[in-house]
């Protein structure tokens, strides 16, 4: 994306870097970026119901929706610059909304107050039944194409794995104007309290399992997509991170393993890292990213069916 990183492990997106303390924090533990938390248009839209509570008035909802939306923004743009004047890494702006002019209207004021790139989470939950495959994919190019429009700034799209063809829809976002796609959000987890007849959230945080679906999709998509590639979800060790860099990640995102760690696990995975490249003599991350991609196989043609069928047969 343009960005100078001095390793390539970014906080990603989430209250771990919602205020300009912890993210000096971040940066201080030695993380390569950071994402804040995401800017949320629902969590505004939320706000507004609540203080608009009684009004039936229009102008009188209006009125208050610009109010709130302001707050909301200010806040965001006040953080946006907090964190970018306590620390020296590059800041990544996040949003998360659910209406197209609400991005557009909004995240121009994130790279005007400083924000070094902007993340667009586009986490749409389709539930209407009227809404079909392809009007949520053109949602999302339709959106990234406006965004990449109106800011200067490299702009990251963060896609959860729910698609038909993630190839597909990886090289389209591309072609809309993302540098980079984030692979993969992680969303909010349903779960069922069965004595309480309830329902109730999972666990948001991720396990070491999870590493599973970047993995695949990234070591299938190194250098045949021009989209640039960083991994979310279930890197959790320095090993972790040597696996998705294999794959062909250009930037690996770590969330839940700082949450369960501390910020100082941020420096144990760099340093562990390290010791992985001394022991294979890498002298750089370049040297050896995307070494285990589908493009670098020599038979890619059966690359991943070949991994299948050995795991079935049970061949080394
Ligand atoms: C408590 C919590 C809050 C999060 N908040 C956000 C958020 O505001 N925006 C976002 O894009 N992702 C958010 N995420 C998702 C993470 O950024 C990350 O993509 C996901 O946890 C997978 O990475 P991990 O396996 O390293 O945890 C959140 C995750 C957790 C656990």
């Amino acid at each position: 994306m343009g960005l100078t990183l001095d390793n390539p492990f970014i906080v990603s997106s989430s209250s771990l870097t919602d205020n300009a303390d912890k993210v000096k924090k971040c940066a201080d533990a030695g993380a390569g970026a950071v994402v804040l938390k995401s800017l949320f248009e629902e969590e505004i839209q939320a706000e507004i119901d609540a203080s608009g509570e009684g009004t039936d008035h229009t102008e009188a909802v209006d009125y208050i929706r610009e109010i709130q939306t302001g707050a909301g923004i200010k806040r965001y743009t006040t953080l946006i610059k907090d964190a970018s004047a306590a620390v020296s890494i590059p800041v990544i702006a996040s949003v998360n909304a659910v209406t197209r002019n609400w991005w557009e209207q909004h995240v121009p004021r994130l790279e005007a107050a400083g924000a070094d790139a902007i993340e667009l989470n586009i986490s749409l939950m389709p539930y209407d039944y009227k809404d079909s495959e392809a009007a949520i994919l053109d949602f999302y190019i339709k959106t990234v194409e406006s965004v990449c429009k109106l800011v200067s700034v490299p702009v990251a799209v963060k896609i959860g794995f729910h698609f038909t063809s993630i190839p597909a829809v990886v090289d389209a976002l591309k072609w809309a104007g993302a540098r980079a796609v984030v692979l993969f959000n992680r969303f909010y987890q349903l779960d069922i309290d069965t004595t309480n007849l309830r329902l109730k959230s999972g666990s948001p945080m991720s396990s070491r399992d999870d590493l599973a679906l970047p993995l695949r999709w990234i070591t299938m998509m190194y250098g045949k997509t021009e989209a640039e590639l960083a991994a979310s979800s279930g890197v959790h060790q320095g090993d972790d991170a040597v696996k998705v860099l294999l794959a062909g990640a250009q930037v690996v995102q770590v969330c839940s393993t700082v949450y369960k760690n501390g910020y100082e696990h941020l420096g144990v995975m760099q340093r562990e890292l390290e010791a992985w490249m001394d022991g294979q003599n890498f002298q750089t991350i370049d040297a050896f990213r995307g070494r285990l991609s589908q493009k670098r196989s020599d038979k890619p043609e059966t690359f991943e069916r070949l991994q299948y069928i050995q795991a079935l047969v049970g061949q080394s």
